[in-house]
């Protein structure tokens, strides 16, 4: 089977993370965000995917490439600007998708728009169109249980386009809202980001498609969500899947915490033995994921809802709460961090406290005895005062 991957994007609502990679790749419980995708989809018979790359290609490209021999499959990158076509071919030469037609490759490139489109599905055609079999469509920055086989036979059962994941949602205006006709799965109305409450049930943004949508889909900027998904629901084409379980969109920090905390209690029931033994003296609460090569000192409590990544180093004494430490930190003895993520190879000082969904950047310090409430502190900062005030650290 096939599958597509949106990875393009900024990711500005998840700075300062992204500013030192890009959102698939920043670590959600201790991988990179899209291999947790990658691994499902292999896990559900997926042998070729595409990711629609329009930032950082080279970062992604050097980070994704050893998971095609490591899963046995090939990943092809649709590069959306020119220059980075460089990149590929010197990577894949063999796998390069078929390059768009002259007209489209300068100014008017479908994938400029800098807008997550529709253009990415009609630039891969030459994958996802290779044969009649549907294919997975993806956003990077959801996490789930993927129902990826479950989804594939109910696809083939109703016989329409397309079908799209659902989720309920307590705040729909963030998302694509799904009005399906009472008593079918068929959708009705989708309306993306509506100003007006039409419904609680979202676009999960997970999609598996037949090949002919491809050809509902020109070269040219398209928001799959504004203008495929209308005119297929107009023509009965689009059915709605509910998704069972958690469901977050890890975009923003405050939706990655979230995130965490369900992805690990899923873990907790999935494969408990990849969590800390409740028989370890520091696990307080349980769900806490610690990397084999982290250090933890003495009298620590730790947890509920933790993720500590590889070579951290955590002292004694030191109290952590729904929180994220990225790899190569350092949490010195007595200090707290609660409500917050710690990026890559960060410290915080003696008996600092972090609260408020903080979020350090790469290679921010935080000196002994400071508290910091709410902050985004972006990479390279050293703090040495207190940050009682929510707002960005620059
Ligand atoms: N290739 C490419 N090019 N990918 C892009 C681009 C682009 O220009 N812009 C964004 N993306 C990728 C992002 O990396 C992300 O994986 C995905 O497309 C979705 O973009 P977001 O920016 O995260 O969209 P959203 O969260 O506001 O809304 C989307 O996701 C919701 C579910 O989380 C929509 O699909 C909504 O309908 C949906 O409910
Ligand atoms: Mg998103």
């Amino acid at each position: 089977m096939k599958a597509l991957i949106l990875v393009g994007g900024f990711g500005t609502r998840l700075r300062p993370l992204t500013l030192t990679v890009p959102k698939p790749l920043v670590d959600f419980a201790n991988k990179p965000m899209i291999l947790h995708q990658i691994e499902a989809l292999v896990q559900a018979g997926v042998t070729d995917i595409v990711l629609a790359v329009n930032y950082k290609p080279e970062v992604m490209v050097a980070v994704l490439k050893k998971y095609e021999d490591k899963f046995g499959i090939t990943i092809t990158f649709s590069v959306e600007k020119e220059p980075l076509g460089t990149v590929t071919e010197a990577l894949f030469p063999e796998r390069l998708p078929p390059p768009p037609p002259p007209p489209h490759r300068l100014a008017n490139h479908p994938l400029r728009s800098g807008r997550r489109v529709a253009g990415p599905l009609a630039l891969a055609r030459g994958v996802l169109g290779k044969d009649d079999s549907p294919f997975f469509v993806l956003n990077a920055d959801v996490t789930c249980d993927y129902p990826f086989e479950a989804m594939r036979d109910f696809h083939a059962a109703h016989g329409g386009e397309g079908t799209i994941l659902a989720t309920k949602v307590e705040e729909p205006s963030k998302y694509g809202v799904i009005v399906v006709r009472s008593g079918t799965s068929q959708i009705e109305r989708f309306v993306e980001k509506p100003v007006e409450y039409v419904g609680n049930r979202i676009n999960a943004g997970i999609y598996i498609f037949s090949p002919s949508i491809l050809d509902r889909i020109e070269l040219r900027p398209t928001s799959i969500e504004k203008e495929i998904f209308p005119r297929m629901a107009a023509d009965v084409q689009l059915h709605t899947f509910d998704l069972e379980g958690y469901w977050m969109d890890v975009g923003q920090p405050k939706d990655f915490l979230t995130g965490t905390c369900l992805y690990l209690s899923s873990l907790s029931k999935r494969c408990p033995e990849q969590l800390a033994p409740a028989s370890e003296d520091y696990v307080h609460g349980g769900n806490v994921l610690v990397h084999p090569s982290a250090k933890i000192g003495k009298g620590c409590k730790i947890g509920p809802n933790v993720t500590i990544g590889p070579n951290t180093t955590i002292g004694d004494g030191v109290c952590l709460q729904r929180c994220v430490l990225m790899e190569g930190t350092h949490v010195k003895d007595y200090s707290w961090v609660k409500n917050s993520i710690v990026g890559w190879h960060s410290s915080v000082g003696r008996w600092s406290r972090l609260d408020g969904v903080t979020v350090l950047g790469d290679d921010v310090h935080i000196a002994d005895e400071v508290y910091v409430n709410g902050a985004s502190v972006l990479p390279h900062k050293s703090i040495s005062s207190n940050v009682c005030e929510p707002g960005i650290v620059m």
